[in-house]
């Protein structure tokens, strides 16, 4: 039998996956790709004595070292916090972890911490508790000074036959607690909001936050699971490895203000266009099939803190000076709405600019008309809550 030729694979940095020229070039695109080939690390097929005496050559005329960066996960003992701490744990940016909860969470947060503070990474873990009723302000000053990340998937989860707005009242008054605290001890972090509904919750903690003179930039609504599992979706329909599918979903993070842009990708825009609608509805209602899976013991965790960690890891990419896009929901000015998800350019100060929204086909141009009645009453119930409240 002839041997099998190796075909070459370069690590990309961005991933820490080895992948060949060809799936470079597939995922960057042409141009993109191909300098990303040559500035990938070609030694990672070399012997081990050949790769040392370059990398110590390398790090001697690297000018620019890494800053130590500190996140804190806030529900950091919850369903979400438990995998989302793991992987923030090991990302190479993160120096410092703090995993924040309540004394009633599921296993007391020192816990969680000291488990973390075992995994072979950078990072040391450190947790904080509070009991139920007081206020984080009291209690978080250690733990926030210094913040440059603050993920809040603190809150509550929808139960079958709710939908995430129910949780509004409850969730917004623990975001406002947490954010409150983040203005007073980490005010120039990037606070990125898991809690639903998102699409209320983060306007009304972003005017909370110009109220105090703070930037309501900082002040990201995460809706990765939404482009996550879109491109997870396309890759079964069309038989690509989703890695290398970037399906844009703008809008909102709830049912039909879920936009995915499927004619914004290259392997999205190959579907046949009768299976659009029914490929959007599937994206809009994948929280609820997950709600519903679960028999009222939550909602998605494990997808949602990978997709929380590609978030936090992007913004603590940006933060290092290497920029990276995500779809976020954030203050907006590229539509008629305030607050609006698109494609955001995370950089070393956090938001770096807000993308326009690009080209779309017939159906999605129909459906940003719906995007944005429905989207225009969800923010109006976060702008009135900040007209009522005020941080302390
Ligand atoms: P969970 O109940 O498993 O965990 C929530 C954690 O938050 C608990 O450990 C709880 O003790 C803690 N908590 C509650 N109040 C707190 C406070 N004041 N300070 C600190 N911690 C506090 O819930 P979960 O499944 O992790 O979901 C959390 C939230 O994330 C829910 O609101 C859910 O709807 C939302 N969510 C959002 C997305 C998204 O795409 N943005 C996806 C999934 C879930
Ligand atoms: C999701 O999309 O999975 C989350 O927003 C949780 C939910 O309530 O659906």
């Amino acid at each position: 039998m002839a041997p099998r030729t190796k075909v070459e694979k370069r690590m990309d940095w961005d991933s820490g996956v080895k992948y060949t020229k060809d799936e470079f070039i597939e995922y960057y695109g042409q141009k993109k790709g191909a300098k990303a080939w040559n500035e990938a690390d070609p030694t990672a097929w070399e012997p081990k004595a050949k790769v040392k005496a370059k990398a110590k050559a390398k790090s001697k005329t690297e000018s620019k070292p890494r800053k130590d960066l500190k996140v804190c996960v806030c529900g950091g003992a919850g369903g979400i916090g438990q995998p989302l701490s793991l992987l923030m744990a090991m990302d190479p940016n993160c120096s410092e972890l703090c995993v924040f909860d309540l004394s009633i969470a599921m296993v007391p947060p020192a816990g969680v911490a000291a488990d973390l503070s075992h995994i072979e990474k950078k990072a040391s873990v450190k947790g904080y508790v509070m009991e139920v009723g007081k206020n984080p302000i009291d209690y978080l000053e250690e733990c926030l000074t210094g913040c440059n990340v603050v993920l809040v998937p603190a809150g509550v989860p929808r139960k079958p036959g709710q939908t995430r707005d129910d949780l509004f009242k409850i969730n917004a008054d623990i975001a406002k607690g947490i954010v409150e605290a983040c203005a007073k001890f980490c005010p120039d972090a990037v606070l990125l909001l898991i809690v639903n509904p998102v699409n209320s919750i983060v306007p009304a903690m972003a005017e909370l936050y110009k109220k105090k003179g703070l930037k309501p930039e900082n002040i990201v609504g995460v809706t990765t699971l939404d482009c996550v599992r879109s491109n997870k979706f396309v890759g079964e329909i069309t038989g690509k490895n989703p890695n290398f599918v970037r399906i844009p979903v703008i809008g909102g993070h709830a049912g039909a203000t879920i936009l995915p842009l499927f004619s914004q990708d290259k392997a999205g825009a190959s579907i046949d266009k009768d299976k659009i609608p029914d490929l959007d509805k599937k994206v809009q209602d994948a929280g609820t099939q997950v709600v519903e899976a679960k028999g009222g013991k939550g909602s998605a965790t494990l997808s949602m803190a990978y997709a929380g960690a590609r978030m936090g890891s992007s913004v603590l990419a940006g933060l290092q000076g290497r920029r990276r896009t995500e779809c976020a929901y954030v203050k907006s000015e590229i539509t008629d709405l305030p607050y609006f998800t698109s494609k955001v350019v995370f950089g070393e100060n956090g938001v770096a600019k807000v993308l326009d929204l690009g080209t779309l086909s017939e159906h999605e141009t129909k459906r940003l008309e719906e995007v944005k009645t429905t989207l225009k009453g969800e923010i109006q119930t976060g702008l009135d809550y900040a007209e009522k409240n005020n941080l302390a």
